[in-house]
């Protein structure tokens, strides 16, 4: 395949190769990648794991995965490029081998040296995998590993999350990756800046004059940001019921506070990457810590008892295998945070996520103010509050909620929607946000990629809620029924304060 671009090759080294991640999402990227002819022409992979597969054997395992994905004959030239090297990346002394198949194939598809490390595996394996890619001096920007040939070279690394599981964690999984990596070469990778929609944000406030004027507290009433999925923890028990799971940490800390500052961040002053990091970053500097007495109040934890969603039954969460009967990890976390500046002073932001709930919906809400006089409020309602309602899955798109006259005589309003369907206006599905993020790593694009002070401030943000939590053993776990929207808690959070949760 020709590539479009002026991309260099490289090396996609994937930690964690035989790993569902790997199977479900990367490789099939890569692929997808390669058929639009977006990746350079020489590009190679090479999966590394415990399990003693063969280059075929591992193409096949890939392959039988998912069959759909693949067209037999682009297939066929495609997996020349895919490698297996069976090995213990964790241990030292599989370096030699690992480093020296590195080389051979650096030879073989002619990579110039650059290698884009992937860290698929579990947060455990992370600081001896970066360790040992240091001791094995295989990151040597500007000179190439195998052949030192004055030749320059890049290497860069992409680390999956959970991106610790406290402050302290992600400080220390930080020092550890700047001992072997410039900050530009670590790419923290969270799959939902790759969402089409979340980068629409972008162009949806700066590109356009009419929102951004209204984008601040004047106007703003409250902000509500929500992942709802109907899936359950299905066989990710004793990883999720582990002091690193929990939808707090899982889904709030992470995927939901970037959208929050994609949301709420300043104009860059251009869109190169380090600008719109630096805008980020003050986002999350400006997130509100709460105290230990504030945490009953603006946050609220759930666990899924048994039920059904859509119709099938579920579980409950303490009957899942590898879940503690007794446990106490929130599969549903709802919080609000205040973002602390002039622009965003007294809006309050309400994230919220969870496991086996009603609805499989990612969705951003602005909600507005009422206007300052209602004319109307004697006809058969109040009116309601305007809405932007940025869908990020499923139905892509953008749609304002705002009131009109219903035909006829009278002055009866009614709800009505602006739509901007993202399928039906681009007449295709949106790219899968994994595409987008390593065709971005490749180039060297940093902007979808976590810079490290936004996640010590995430972290920051929602510790004293965990410690709360720990600290307080809450005696009506489950709290909400699979298939429903959550712990009436979170409700009432929201009603204390005369609001309510856009569900359905
Ligand atoms: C992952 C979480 O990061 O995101 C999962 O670990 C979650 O628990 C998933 O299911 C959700 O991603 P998406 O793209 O399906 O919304």
């Amino acid at each position: 395949m020709p590539d479009d671009n002026n991309n260099t090759g490289c090396l996609v080294v994937i930690f964690g190769a035989s790993g569902d991640l790997t199977k479900r999402k990367l490789v099939p990227a890569l692929y997808h990648l390669w058929d639009n002819g977006m990746l350079p022409s020489n590009i190679a992979i090479m999966g590394v794991s415990r399990t003693k597969y063969s280059d075929d054997d591992w193409r096949e395992e890939l392959h039988g995965f998912s069959p759909g994905s693949y067209d037999a004959d682009k297939w066929a030239d495609f997996k020349e490029r895919i490698h297996y090297q069976a090995s213990d990346a964790t241990k030292a002394d599989a370096w030699g081998d690992i480093k020296d198949r590195m080389c051979a194939l650096d030879k073989q598809h002619a990579l110039g040296g650059n290698v884009l490390f992937y860290l698929s595996v579990s947060p455990q394996f992370f600081e001896p995998i970066i360790n040992n890619i240091g001791t094995a001096e295989v990151v040597v920007e500007g000179r190439k590993y195998c052949s030192i040939d004055g030749t320059k070279s890049w290497q860069r690394i992409v680390v999956e999350k959970p991106f610790g599981s406290d402050p302290g964690s992600a400080a220390k999984l930080n020092r550890t990756l700047a001992g072997v990596f410039d900050e530009d070469a670590i790419y923290r990778i969270d799959h939902y800046l790759g969402k089409e929609l979340v980068q629409n944000m972008l162009v949806l406030r700066f590109a356009n004059a009419i929102f951004e004027p209204l984008w601040n507290q004047r106007y703003v009433d409250h902000i509500q940001i929500t992942a709802s999925e109907t899936v359950d923890v299905g066989t990710r028990g004793s990883y999720y019921d582990s002091p690193s799971g929990g939808a707090m940490r899982d889904m709030v800390q992470s995927h939901l506070l970037q959208v929050l500052s994609v949301v709420a961040m300043e104009p860059p002053v251009s869109m190169d990457a380090a600008d719109i990091r630096t805008e980020k970053i003050k986002v999350f500097k400006a997130l509100r810590v709460p105290k230990a007495d504030e945490v009953s109040k603006i946050a609220v934890r759930g666990q899924y008892g048994p039920g059904a969603v859509n119709g099938d039954p579920v579980v409950g969460y303490r009957d899942t295998e590898g879940v503690d009967p007794h446990s106490q990890t929130d599969t549903f976390a709802a919080m609000q945070f205040s973002v602390d500046t002039w622009r965003w002073g007294g809006v309050p932001f309400y994230l919220r996520s969870g496991k086996a709930m009603g609805a499989k919906k990612t969705e951003i809400v602005v909600y507005f103010k009422p206007t300052p006089h209602c004319l109307f409020r004697d006809k058969a309602r109040n009116a309601k509050p305007n809405q932007i309602v940025i869908n990020v899955q499923p139905d892509e798109g953008i749609r304002m909620r705002f009131e009109g006259k219903v035909p006829g005589s009278g002055l009866k309003m009614k709800e009505v929607v602006m739509d901007f369907d993202y399928v039906e206006q681009w007449q295709t599905e949106p790219p899968d946000g994994y595409a987008t993020l390593l065709h971005d790593a490749i180039k060297g694009d940093q902007t979808l990629f976590k810079h490290r002070d936004e996640i010590q401030s995430a972290w920051d943000a929602v510790q004293p809620v965990l410690d709360y939590w720990a600290g307080n053993p809450q005696d009506d776990l489950p709290n909400y029924s699979a298939g429903t929207w959550g712990p009436p808690a979170a409700d009432l959070m929201m009603q204390r304060e005369g609001r309510y949760w856009r569900n359905g």
